[in-house]
């Protein structure tokens, strides 16, 4: 299991320690969750404060989009050169295009379905990304608790993953925990994207190494 811890849950007043320590305590990547105030009632980070993380951190990143204009939004986040660019399905118009498109620039691209989009929307795509980002939670906030329908939902997506040859990874992210990763792992996670349970804790390698099955 590879763990991208979620920056989302950090003392934002201390973000350099925080991303030294988080990437020090072995954090496989770092999760980036850039919210608009429109697709989800939050706001994020914009490109002052993306310049000092990426400055900062010492592991790739895995930049979540959870945006309406994700045109727009791709091309400003693609400057940051993350390692996965991930954008939600439900609000791409030609999400094939968009996918060529992150690809052409370098980076590795993927798609986030919300707990209640169907997977049949990946049908024709998932030979063309990198990862599948199944969200367990409604998006916008961190802590919040894990939806449990999710489990049997990655579990049908590691299927259609295997039956179709593709070669894309499964990433979770919402109420990921010590508590539930083992039943992840059974269900086929591949990356655990954790939020509350790593910077809510007062030992970041213990918790990242909990998440480690
Ligand atoms: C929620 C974000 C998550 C969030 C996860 O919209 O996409 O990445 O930070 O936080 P936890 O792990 O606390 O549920
Ligand atoms: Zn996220």
């Amino acid at each position: 299991m590879y763990v991208a811890p979620s920056l989302l849950s950090a003392d934002f007043g201390r973000l350099n320690d925080e991303i030294a320590a988080v990437c020090e305590a072995g954090a496989d990547l770092l999760h980036l969750d850039i919210m608009d105030g429109h697709f989800v009632p939050n706001l994020t980070f914009g490109a002052p404060v993306m310049n000092a993380i990426k400055k900062a951190a010492k592991v790739p990143l895995d930049i979540h989009l959870m945006v309406e204009n994700v045109d727009f939004f791709v091309d400003y986040f693609l400057d940051f050169k993350p390692k996965f660019l991930s954008f939600h399905i439900e609000r791409a118009t030609h999400p094939l295009r968009l996918i060529e498109h992150i690809r052409k620039a370098g980076v590795s691209p993927a798609v986030v379905l919300n707990p209640h989009t169907s997977l049949s929307t990946l049908e024709y795509i998932l030979s063309e990304i990198d990862m599948v980002l199944l969200m367990s939670v409604n998006p916008g906030f961190g802590g919040q608790s894990f939806i449990s329908s999710s489990l049997a939902k990655i579990a049908a997506l590691r299927a259609m993953i295997d039956e179709s040859g593709a070669k894309c990874l499964i990433e979770v992210d919402g109420g990921v925990s010590g508590q539930n990763i083992a039943e992840l792992d059974i269900a086929g996670v591949d990356i655990a994207v954790a939020g509350s349970f790593v910077f809510g804790s007062n030992d970041y390698a213990a918790a990242i190494k909990a998440l480690k099955v």
